[in-house]
């Protein structure tokens, strides 16, 4: 049987680390979008991204973390693309999630999976399952090409 392939989270987490205690419970590849050799990288293939919301008092209200707009200015990579993961905080009220949100809505890609802080136990089951799921229904389209 040929392994499956498992989609990989490319994350941005700030020295608070919260997303990125998250991404390393999921037990899947990760890559830390804080790297310049990453963030100057193509994914290979199908890549979920996960991302911090981070309210920064400007005039549009920008969310997205800077690192996560430069590694989605390739094309490819935003081709590649296939979901939004979001770590957030329900005290920024309307802001919550915005960044996630906002790259979902402005990719035409589903926000998968949204959790505060660094999530809780069930929140990384719940999401290693969800991505497991990605990865079967990849490997079923893959097998049928
Ligand atoms: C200055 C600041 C601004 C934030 N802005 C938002 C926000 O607009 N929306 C939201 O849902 N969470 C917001 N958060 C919460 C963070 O997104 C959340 O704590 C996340 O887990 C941080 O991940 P990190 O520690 O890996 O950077 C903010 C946190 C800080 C410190």
């Amino acid at each position: 049987m040929v392994a499956v392939r498992q989609v990989p989270v490319y994350f941005y987490s700030s020295k608070s680390g919260m997303v990125r205690q998250f991404a390393n419970a999921l037990g899947r590849p990760v890559f830390d979008i804080g790297e310049r050799d990453v963030r100057q990288s193509v994914p290979d293939g199908p890549w979920v991204l996960l991302t911090p919301s981070y309210k920064t008092g400007n005039l549009d209200n920008d969310t997205i973390p800077e690192p996560v707009k430069r590694f989605l200015r390739d094309p490819q990579t935003r081709r590649r693309l296939v979901g939004v993961m979001g770590s957030g905080n329900r005290n920024f009220g309307s802001h919550y999630q915005a960044a996630a949100r906002d790259i979902a809505r402005r990719s035409g890609r589903p926000v998968l999976f949204e959790f505060e802080l660094q999530g809780t136990q069930w929140d990384v089951e719940d999401a290693r399952d969800m991505l497991e799921q990605l990865d079967a229904r990849f490997a079923e389209r893959a097998a049928a090409q």
